[in-house]
């Protein structure tokens, strides 16, 4: 008697066109959207929580900034717009009062700030997969050739930095700390296939057609540069918590140098001895009801 093995045989998986998804960031996407779940649930929490997550931009380009200029690998970059020389540059390395460091900050705050914002628009992941484009190399004009190790990393420590500090939110509920954080890391792990799609040599059969595909909205090489990418700072919030946080709070904190708030972060940028890296570390110190690990 032949044994079931519980196999539905009727069972037809999702079919999923290999070349769409190198020809068409459109259906890249959904793909990725399908497959990584990506729902309704984290639109609302992404929109919900987006004052959270913007609280803590400023804390996470410190931090960025704090971790590129501390390798030579990544700091030279910001010279020679590359990573894959290893040619000393002319001046002095930069630091993070250079106003070359100040304006790039600001580009990367761009970044976060867009990535707070709608998601439900394809212009917000066409908007992902130029920043992966501009650091691959390609683009004609002063070209910026940031190998996919460093872009990886980047993004893990970003990831790293928005789990810890919404982890450690002294007053957010568990449901809406981790609707928060799985729908960013979601995007965080989108965005890493939109920097890595640009490295691999995977689909490269179809690198003609690419470009009549991907970039049919209107949307140029170098759009980005120099273009203010914001649009409407416009949030709402759900508020089940007990209270929200005063928004001057975290910014402040962490908008000028780094804090040196002794709440046990392991953390710790260069020069200060075990600082926390969450911009909440205030918020917390002054109240004595909360217990975390962080915290107390
Ligand atoms: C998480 C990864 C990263 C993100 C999201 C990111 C984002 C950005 C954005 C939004 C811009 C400005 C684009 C524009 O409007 O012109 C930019 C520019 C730049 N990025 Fe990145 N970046 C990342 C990683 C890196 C890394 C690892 C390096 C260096 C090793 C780097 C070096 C640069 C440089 C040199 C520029 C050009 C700045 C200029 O033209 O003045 N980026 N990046």
């Amino acid at each position: 008697m032949p044994c079931d093995y519980g196999v539905d045989f009727g069972f037809e998986p999702e079919h999923v066109d290999r070349k769409s998804l190198y020809v068409s960031l459109e259906e890249r996407i959904k793909y990725l959207h399908a497959f990584l779940e990506w729902t309704s649930e984290d639109v609302e929490h992404l929109t919900s929580g987006s004052k959270y997550l913007k609280q803590l931009i400023p804390a996470v380009v410190n931090l960025v900034y704090k971790k590129l200029l501390k390798f030579d690998i990544t700091s030279r970059a910001f010279h020679t717009r590359t990573t894959a020389s290893e040619e000393e540059p002319e001046d002095d390395y930069l630091t993070e009062e250079t106003p070359q460091i100040q304006r790039r900050k600001m580009f990367l705050r761009w970044y976060l700030i867009k990535l707070c914002q709608d998601p439900t628009s394809m212009d917000f992941w066409r908007y992902l997969n130029k920043v992966g484009q501009m650091h691959s190399g390609q683009e004609r004009l002063a070209p910026l050739n940031i190998e996919y190790i460093h872009l990886g990393a980047c993004l893990g420590y970003i990831q790293d930095i928005f789990t810890e500090a919404l982890m450690c939110h002294p007053q957010l509920s568990n449901r809406r700390k981790l609707g928060l954080i799985r729908a960013i890391n979601k995007i965080i792990w989108i965005q890493n296939d939109l920097f890595a799609k640009w490295h691999l040599r995977d689909g490269e059969e179809y690198a003609d057609e690419i470009s009549i595909y991907s970039f049919g909205s209107g949307n140029k090489e170098g759009y980005l540069s120099g273009k203010r990418i914001l649009g409407s700072s416009s949030e709402s919030s759900i508020d089940d918590d007990q209270s929200s946080i005063a928004s001057s709070v975290a910014p402040s904190t962490f908008s000028g140098a780094p804090s040196t708030h002794t709440t046990g972060s392991s953390r710790t940028p260069e020069g200060a001895t075990k600082t926390s890296a969450c911009p909440f570390a205030d918020f917390a110190r002054n109240n004595s009801s909360t217990e975390t690990k962080i915290w107390h």
